[in-house]
């Protein structure tokens, strides 16, 4: 079957950036299904001609080497341009007119991809319902939408529900980027296609676990997105508990969107209740000296720019394992890692006794460094019986040559065309989450809040979180890949 992809939001940065030159990669490897077309819907007037135009411009910068003129010569022919408006139902119409006339009136399957102010969400799926556009008679009509899903448990809620009005939940493909990584869904394989690290994946021999979500960067010109937003939204409520969700989830019995998804929500569902003095005990926030000054930000904002949560999964394999998540901006470097921190022998008979070696530990590096390593205990030769810190590394890179590892969006676009919903989130476990992250904005907002820690960019957030690691016994793995 054929398959038009329609991406509402075509003038934004996210489909110049990310989606055509995914697409475009797709079909320069030769995996697009045949007979694909893509449709560029937004306000700005264009002829086809013209937007193919701006597009090889951009998707030349961005897909890098790869790109070849001849192959986007292939390419470019299969892409449209039609101009609406998300508010304006005549628009539909003409875009229905429109599809129709470019698919033949063959059955085709589309994709409506909403990259649009997230706003205009419900609006677009309302339009697309009243204009027939969601109507499976003459192909399979899916809807992929990106995030921010909602901006509370309520929003969310409320956003589920008005497209459950028009779209069945296995019609709706909810986009989280991480999802797509290569070496995300390597978790996947790394727990559940070995056998010698499972045995171990559990409270008896794991000690804790951190993920780490640093950004060199700062909020740069985005200060009207994320003052509102903060880092708790932004990064935790999808891409963090996400991480969380694949490295806690038991296996499922088949690797399909329905077991997978099933096996993660559990893990949601299995997350301890904060109440009373846990957000002070087992929140931090923080903000990077210099927030206030960014351009755009009000004066006196509270929002933070960094979180640690303590949080942990009242489970079987879990129970009294704590999982650490932080994430910040204006950190000391661009990293996102999992550390599965092993427990200590029960009891060291060499070298130095005193010295507590916390060298087992897995270091999953999802990137920019993707990869694994294992690190253990060995002997320092020539020194008695003295032990340090050694490891294992795997390079994801060197073992796929000098290709570049695929951006996450491929992934995501090929699957939502082939509906495979694994990678996406589901609408429970989107809710699920909301439900984690809620109480502690609430917290965060009331007057029993915990202090807003000011840090300087270029660290690790702020001091204060290095110590209460320290002293619950524990240290964060702070190393730039
Ligand atoms: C986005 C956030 O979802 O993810 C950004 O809105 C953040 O603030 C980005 O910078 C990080 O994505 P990646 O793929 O660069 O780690």
């Amino acid at each position: 079957m054929s398959n038009t992809i329609v991406i509402f939001g075509a003038s934004g940065d996210l489909t110049s950036r990310k989606l055509i030159p995914a697409l475009y990669q797709l079909h320069a490897k030769g995996r697009l299904p045949e007979n694909t077309r893509i449709v560029g819907v937004s306000r700005s007037p264009f002829e086809h001609d013209e937007w193919r135009a701006s597009l090889r411009e951009t998707t030349s910068k961005f897909a890098g080497k790869s790109f070849s003129s001849a192959k986007w010569d292939t390419f470019a022919p299969s892409v449209f341009y039609q101009s609406g408006d998300i508010k304006d139902a005549a628009s539909f119409q003409s875009l229905s007119d429109f599809l129709t006339e470019i698919e033949g009136g063959k059955t085709t399957g589309r994709v409506y991809y909403l990259s649009t102010m997230p706003q205009l969400y419900a609006t677009a799926v309302e339009q697309l319902g009243a204009a027939g556009l969601a109507s499976e008679e003459n192909g399979t009509r899916r809807v992929i939408i990106e995030k921010p899903f909602g901006t509370d448990l309520k929003t969310a809620k409320e956003l589920n529900a008005s497209i459950h009005n028009v779209f069945d939940e296995e019609q709706i493909y909810r986009i989280d980027h991480y999802l797509g990584k290569e070496t995300v869904q390597n978790i996947f394989a790394l727990r559940f296609a070995n056998s010698i690290f499972e045995p171990l994946w559990n409270r008896n021999y794991v000690d804790h676990i951190q993920i780490t979500v640093a950004e060199e960067v700062v909020i740069g010109r985005r200060a009207g997105y994320y003052d509102t937003s903060g880092i708790l939204r932004d990064m935790f409520q999808n891409h963090i508990l996400q991480l969380m969700m694949i490295t806690a989830m038991e296996p499922p019995a088949r690797y399909d969107g329905t077991m997978v998804r099933d096996e993660k929500v559990k893990v949601l569902h299995a997350m301890r209740k904060m109440t009373g003095g846990d957000f002070a005990s087992q929140t931090i926030r923080g903000q990077y000296r210099g927030y206030l000054e960014e351009e755009g930000v009000p004066p006196g904002s509270q929002t933070a720019t960094y979180a640690a949560l303590k949080l942990y999964c009242d489970n079987w394999r879990w129970r009294g394992v704590p999982f650490y998540l932080r994430s910040g901006k204006g950190m000391s470097c661009r990293t996102t890692q999992i550390v599965i921190q092993f427990k200590n022998v029960p009891h060291m008979m060499f070298g130095d006794k005193s010295r507590v070696p916390m060298g087992n530990r897995l270091v999953m590096q999802v990137q920019p460094a993707e990869g694994i390593q294992l690190h253990f205990e060995t002997k320092v030769p020539d020194a008695g019986m003295k032990t340090r810190t050694s490891h294992l590394d795997f390079n994801f890179q060197d073992s796929i040559g000098g290709d570049a590892l695929p951006d996450a969006y491929q992934r995501l676009l090929l699957d939502a065309v082939q509906g495979d919903a694994s990678l996406f989130a589901r609408g429970d476990e989107v809710e699920l989450a909301w439900g984690i992250i809620d109480p502690i904005l609430e917290a965060w907002n009331s007057p029993a809040a915990p202090p807003l820690l000011q840090y300087e960019t270029g660290l690790w957030g702020p001091t204060e979180a290095s110590e209460w690691m320290y002293n619950q016994k524990r240290e964060w793995f702070d190393v730039c890949p």
